[in-house]
């Protein structure tokens, strides 16, 4: 999978794609991140991306050409299945969602400014927006961040253990069961005798059991879904 990550502030989601998972699944081979500048697209001898806005309103407001330019380039090299753009107003992103962009070729993330980009650039340049949550960020490019690790870490190889992904929170409509490791008691703390008694078969209903209970007691909403 190739994502394409378009931003005026490419140092904000560098170290993000440059650790662990992401790290790994790259050196592998299984997923291709770039980042742009969109100030690289601008024709402005300032390198500027915004302007005043028509009408009067406070702030600035990111243009449409930097925008289409460098999305024009990149679709002259590749068709892509989706060009999203991250706002507020967006999509509210979730599991099954980042489950459907992992099957997915390539990927244009745009980061956005609420209020800030020219609207035409939604109307015309734009497959979908996504939001990562109901507050406002400074801009879209935490979001994008948080987007390109939740799918890249999807893909078949990224995480170690394969069935790990499977079993997160959400996969299956549950929240994840509690898990412990080594020491088996610590200050007196135990970990439940069911993990060390060795039954896979009963092991695993104490999971279900677990994640079902963690699910009626922490998110509830999750079970009416
Ligand atoms: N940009 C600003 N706030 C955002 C949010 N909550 N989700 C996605 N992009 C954003």
């Amino acid at each position: 999978m190739r994502i394409d990550i378009l931003t005026v502030l490419p140092e904000m989601i560098e170290g993000a794609l440059n650790c662990s998972i992401l790290k790994r699944a790259q050196e592998k081979g299984l997923a291709e991140i770039y980042l742009h500048n969109l100030r690289d697209y601008s024709t402005d001898k300032w390198r500027r991306v915004d302007d005043y806005p028509f009408g009067g309103e406070a702030g600035m407001v990111m243009q449409i050409e930097p925008i289409d330019r460098a999305i024009s380039a990149l679709k002259e090299e590749r068709t892509y299945d989706e060009v999203i753009f991250t706002s507020p107003d967006g999509e509210r992103f979730d599991q099954p969602m980042a489950n459907r962009l992992s099957m997915l070729g390539n990927l244009i993330l745009l980061c956005g400014h609420y209020k800030g980009i020219d609207y035409r650039i939604r109307e015309h340049l734009i497959t979908k927006e996504i939001s990562i949550g109901d507050y406002v960020l400074t801009g879209g490019e935490l979001a994008a961040a948080v987007i390109a690790d939740a799918v890249v870490r999807l893909l078949p190889g990224a995480i170690g253990d394969e069935q790990s992904a499977l079993s997160d929170s959400f996969q299956d409509g549950l929240l994840a069961p509690p898990v412990y490791t080594r020491p088996a008691e610590y200050k007196g703390w135990k970990v439940p005798d069911i993990l060390l008694s060795g039954h896979t078969l009963k092991i695993e209903e104490w999971r279900l059991q677990q994640a079902q209970e963690r699910t009626a007691r922490l998110r509830p909403d999750l079970l009416s879904d």
